[in-house]
Formats: C-alpha cells, sequence, structure tokens
C-alpha cells in the first residue's frame, strides 16, 4: 500500500455526495482534496463538512455545468467519485479517465448502450478502471449468498428475481410539502423505462456470473400503465392539480425479463411510484436450492431439515459471512456496504490496481436503463450487448473473491 493519502475529489455534493463524503471522512488514509458542483453553495457545504472534520479543505470549484473540468485539470486527484444528475455520469467518468483519475461513478454509470460502451473503450484505451458505485452489491446477506452460491450449494443457477421497489413519488420525484417537480421527475415525462435498475441487479450478476462464464444476451420489457403519481397528486394536492391529470410516459410497474447464454432467466422489477414499503425482492433459485430476501428464508434439498419448508436465513448469513464483514466495522457511523464499497475502491486506487466492479459490469447493469426503454417502445426482446466481446467465456468469478 502507498502511504501518502488517497487524493480524491467529489463532483456532485448534494445529498448522496455528502453521504459519501462523510464515509471517506471516516477513512484515514483518504484525503478530500477538491469539491465540485454546479452550485457553489452546495459545494462549500461539502468542504465545511471536511474542516469540521478536522480535515484539510479541499479546494472548492463550481458555478457551472462543466466545473468539473477545471477539478479533473487540477492535478488533485488520484480519483473521483460522480455524484451529479444522471445524464453527467459517464461524461465526467470519461474525463476523469483521460486524465488518469479513477472514476467512482454513482449509478446508474451511463443511461444509453453507447455511454455505456464509451466507458468501456475508454477504460481499456486508458488502462484506467472505472467503477460504477453499486452499493448493494457489497450488502452483507448478498455477499454471503455469493460465498454460499460459490461453495454450490444452490447447485445450478436457474433463475433469480431482483427488484427496486422504492415509493419516490415523494422525495425523489416530487417536493412533499408542495409538490414541485426534482430533477428526476424530467424523466417521467419523457421515458418510460427501468430508470434505476443496478441497486436491483448489483449483486444478482455475480450470483448468475454474467461477464464471468455467462452474458445476458437478450432483454424483454413490458410497463404497467401510468396512475400512480396522479392518484398521489389527486389524493394529496386535490383532483384540479396539474400533476392529477398530465399524463406521465412512465408506467408505474417496469418488468423486464432477461436470457442468458447458458440458460438461466432473470426478472428485474423497477417499482418507484406507488405506495409500498421498501424491498429488493432478491430470490436465487438452482437445482439444488432456493434463497428468498424477502422471505428471509432458504431452502436446500437434502440440507435444510423439513422437506419442502423453507427455514430461516439468518444462520446462514452468519455461517457465510463474507470476509468484508469479519471486521469491526461498529465504530462507523452510516450505511456498513456504502463503507465497505468505498474502502474496496480506495484500496484500488491506492495501489493503482482493479477496481472491485469492473467496467464491464457497470455497463452490463447500466445498459438496462436503455435496453427496456427500446424493447417496451418495440414490445419486443432486444438483444444484449457483449461488454466484454467474447471475453466472458474465458474471465474467472472476481467480483469479493
Ligand atoms: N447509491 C445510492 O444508494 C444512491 C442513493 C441516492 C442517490 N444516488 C445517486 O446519486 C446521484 C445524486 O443524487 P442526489 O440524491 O444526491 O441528488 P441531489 O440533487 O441531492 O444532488 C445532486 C447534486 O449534483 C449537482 N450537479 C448536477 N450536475 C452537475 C454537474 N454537471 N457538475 C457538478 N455538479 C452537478 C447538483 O447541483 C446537486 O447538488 C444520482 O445519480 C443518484 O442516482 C445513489
Amino acid at each position: 500500500m502507498s502511504k501518502d493519502p488517497v487524493r480524491i475529489g467529489v463532483v456532485g455534493t448534494g445529498k448522496r455526495g455528502q453521504k459519501l463524503i462523510g464515509y471517506l471522512l471516516q477513512l484515514d488514509d483518504v484525503e478530500i482534496t477538491a469539491v465540485c458542483d454546479g452550485s457553489v453553495s452546495e459545494a462549500e457545504i461539502a468542504a465545511g463538512m471536511c474542516t469540521s472534520s478536522g480535515k484539510k479543505k479541499p479546494s472548492v470549484f463550481g458555478g457551472k455545468k462543466d466545473s468539473y473540468r477545471r477539478a479533473l485539470d487540477s492535478g488533485l486527484l488520484d480519483a473521483v467519485i460522480i455524484a451529479t444528475y444522471w445524464d453527467s455520469h459517464a461524461e465526467i467518468a470519461l474525463l476523469a479517465m483521460e486524465n488518469g483519475i479513477y472514476p467512482g461513478i454513482d449509478v446508474p454509470a451511463a443511461q444509453t448502450v453507447e455511454q455505456a460502451w464509451k466507458l468501456v473503450e475508454t477504460s481499456e484505451k486508458t488502462g484506467i478502471p472505472c467503477m460504477m458505485l453499486e452499493n448493494w452489491s457489497f450488502r452483507k446477506d448478498n455477499l454471503a449468498v455469493l460465498n454460499m452460491k460459490r461453495l454450490g450449494m444452490f447447485g445450478e443457477i436457474i433463475h433469480c428475481h431482483c427488484a427496486h421497489s422504492h415509493n419516490c413519488i415523494d422525495h425523489w420525484f416530487f417536493d412533499s410539502e408542495t409538490g414541485e417537480p426534482k430533477w428526476q421527475a424530467e424523466y417521467l415525462m419523457k421515458h418510460n423505462r427501468d430508470q434505476y435498475p443496478t441497486h436491483a441487479v448489483g449483486p444478482v450478476i455475480s450470483w448468475m456470473d454474467i461477464n464471468r462464464g455467462d452474458i445476458f444476451t437478450e432483454i424483454f420489457t413490458m410497463t404497467s400503465a401510468s396512475r400512480g403519481i396522479n392518484a398521489y397528486f389527486a389524493d394529496k394536492f386535490g383532483a384540479d392539480h396539474p400533476n392529477a391529470v398530465t399524463r406521465f410516459r412512465q408506467g408505474d410497474i417496469v418488468t423486464s425479463l432477461l436470457r442468458t447464454s447458458s440458460g438461466k432467466t432473470l426478472v428485474v422489477n423497477n417499482d418507484l411510484l406507488l405506495p409500498r414499503p421498501y424491498s429488493n425482492r432478491w430470490m436465487l433459485q438452482g437445482t439444488k436450492g432456493i434463497y428468498d430476501e424477502e422471505k428471509s428464508s432458504i431452502y436446500l434439498a437434502g440440507h435444510s431439515p423439513q422437506y419442502q419448508k423453507w427455514e430461516p436465513w439468518q444462520p446462514y448469513e452468519d455461517k457465510y459471512n463474507h470476509r468484508w464483514y469479519q471486521q469491526d466495522l461498529s465504530s462507523l457511523r452510516g450505511r456498513r456496504a456504502d463503507f465497505v464499497m468505498l474502502r474496496r475502491f480506495v484500496d484500488a486506487v491506492a495501489v493503482r490496481g482493479p477496481v472491485p466492479l469492473d467496467v464491464y459490469d457497470s455497463a452490463v447493469m447500466s445498459a438496462i436503463v436503455e435496453l427496456s426503454e427500446i424493447s417496451a417502445r418495440e414490445n419486443r426482446p432486444v438483444p444484449f450487448p457483449d461488454f466484454t466481446r467474447g471475453r466472458w467465456k474465458t474471465n474467472e468469478p472476481y467480483f469479493a473473491v
């Protein structure tokens, strides 16, 4: 490990950017050397977080949509965390790689398949690894499932299910008090697709050996009617509110079915616009057993005590705890998965080595955004690009090995 601190910049210092800064400030070997936001006051708040925690004040960049260019050009950075609006993730990451800086991109890394390819090509050309910060891949339960899968306990994996089920109308898309749209709401007017697939599929791509022994070959997406936003506004702000009658393009429930080269199938739901508690509904099913996150249950043929009866998941999570969770994390403030993810990212930057979720994984997860839209619009299965250009056939498992 290098003894110099890893110099990290954060572009986009809104809610998520500030959360990530909060985690980075808990890492002794990190120095936040630059913060950048379209709004200078947001960047100053982020700089203040650094000084209040006893660290040096980072250089502050901001005021313009492309102020990140000056930050990336400053010579101050080994890595950059990108937590801006979705439309700028890929362009900032591309410039970072061109400048020899590791990008850690919040989700999704790209909005289009073309952008995903550019991330792959630029990472290959520059030799700079590129990681999407898909934090749910680093959750304790998901990593224990991965350990068990690699021990063969589920047999051959046949089918998975995952979802991002989270009613986001009143905090992500619209202000809960005033009903005013936030930047994410624009996407509800313009698109009808799985806009946010990566939390759902993040852990699953490793369970299914995607890019490492297998590959998605096609995706078929259907979207439901769009009623949730209208119903919410009618109920909360009255039937006369414009959003109670505006026709949004985005369907309430988006369901994608993906098939892999070896014949596995995956169902992904995107479900952000109807009242419901949060859920990811991860499920993995193989020739020897099944794991169900929502039931917090597992059944392993020939191993579970009762024939065809669920048993509790928690003892398995404890027994097959991944080594990343075997250290004492009790002193940390915040979500463990975010911390474990950033620790791995920083470790990779420190030695200029490979990142735990590579550019091919980031491209696959992000490509679902546009592919789901094309499939839903054209009502047909759409071929899934092979970002590895055939190397998936010989690539060894890599994430969290
Ligand atoms: N991984 C997770 O669990 C998680 C959770 C929440 C949000 N996110 C992601 O984080 C990102 C930001 O979300 P948020 O909730 O913090 O939004 P936010 O609106 O609170 O913050 C976004 C910030 O980015 C800034 N910004 C936008 N474009 C910029 C540009 N070109 N250059 C510099 N600054 C720019 C805005 O001024 C704003 O301050 C999104 O991509 C979102 O998907 C991830």
